[in-house]
């Protein structure tokens, strides 16, 4: 496994293997590796010849108030995760590499990014859509896996692929989750034992919505309502927001109607440690 710091050397490194016919996977993560990214790294490996893992903690989709300084850097340990997973290439950029002096020039994302993760972080989208454009061009993958576990920032991906033409396959791959059910995640390290536990409500909130749509309920908001008790019921826990969107563009659904897909978003503070989940549903 290499590891590259420079944009202009990682570029310079695709172009000779697409002059090759290799045909190439990116996974683009903030580090801290865990078993969702390690699943993403996995599928590349099997649809691509050549995967290139992305580390870089984007400080342009952080808000103010967010962890961004104490988000955490276990470089080395990556690097051994990374080469041990079968990464090809550990593309690893400075900050400044990235965002030099008088960089000015973004990528603004429009409905789908509004609700949800976009109204409660603001710019939070923008940010990302500038890190994976510049990300896709510096490493001009012709496949990109992204984790459903952030389903929002997936459909915001696949909406700027779309609207801007970028030639790159997108892939999203399935939410991989610990033994009791919490989707694992960079922050649950932060959680406390009884947090960890608590935190599994998210889980079981997803298994209501299954069983009580299962019965042919159609009442989704008040199912969302539901899943926000269970959660305030909790221990130090408290949602942020519970809500059905239709899977397509995510405007928020009240209703179920027949043969329609829709997904149910949980954001939920165990302690003070933000945490997401979601679902699909076919009616
Ligand atoms: P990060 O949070 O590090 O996640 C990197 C990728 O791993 C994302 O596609 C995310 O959806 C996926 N992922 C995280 N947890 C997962 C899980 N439990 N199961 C499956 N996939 C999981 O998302 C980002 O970084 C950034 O916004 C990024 C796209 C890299 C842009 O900066």
């Amino acid at each position: 496994m290499q590891i590259i710091t420079e944009p202009c050397q990682m570029q310079a490194v695709v172009e000779k293997l697409r002059l090759n016919r290799q045909l190439i996977a990116v996974v683009m993560t903030m580090g801290a590796l865990h078993e969702g990214h390690l699943s993403l790294v996995k599928q590349a490996r099997s649809v691509a010849g050549t995967v290139i893992l992305t580390i870089f903690v984007n400080p342009k989709q952080f808000g103010p108030d967010e962890d961004f300084h104490r988000y955490p850097r276990p470089f080395e340990l990556d690097a051994s995760h990374a080469k041990a997973a079968g990464v090809d290439y550990l593309f690893a950029p400075s900050p400044e590499a990235i965002y030099p002096e008088g960089f000015q020039t973004t990528v603004q994302t429009g409905a789908v990014a509004e609700g949800l993760e976009g109204m409660k972080r603001p710019g939070h989208f923008n940010g990302v859509v500038t890190v994976v454009t510049k990300l896709l061009h510096i490493t001009k993958p012709h496949i990109a896996l992204f984790g459903e576990k952030d389903a929002q920032q997936l459909a915001v991906i696949n909406r700027l692929v779309r609207d801007l033409n970028l030639d790159v396959r997108i892939i999203g791959a399935p939410i991989v989750r610990e033994e009791n059910g919490l989707a694992v995640s960079s922050r649950n390290i932060y959680l406390s034992k009884e947090q960890r536990e608590s935190a599994t409500v998210l889980f079981r909130g997803i298994l209501h919505a299954e069983k009580e749509l299962a019965t042919g309920r159609t009442d989704l908001a008040a199912i969302a309502g539901e899943i926000e008790r269970m959660i305030a019921g909790e221990p130090e826990c408290r949602p942020d927001y519970v809500c059905f969107v239709h899977d397509n563009d995510f405007m928020t659904a009240e209703t179920a109607e027949p043969a329609r897909e829709y997904r149910l978003l949980i954001a939920a503070y165990a302690g003070t440690v933000r945490l997401i989940d979601n679902r699909r549903f076919t009616t």
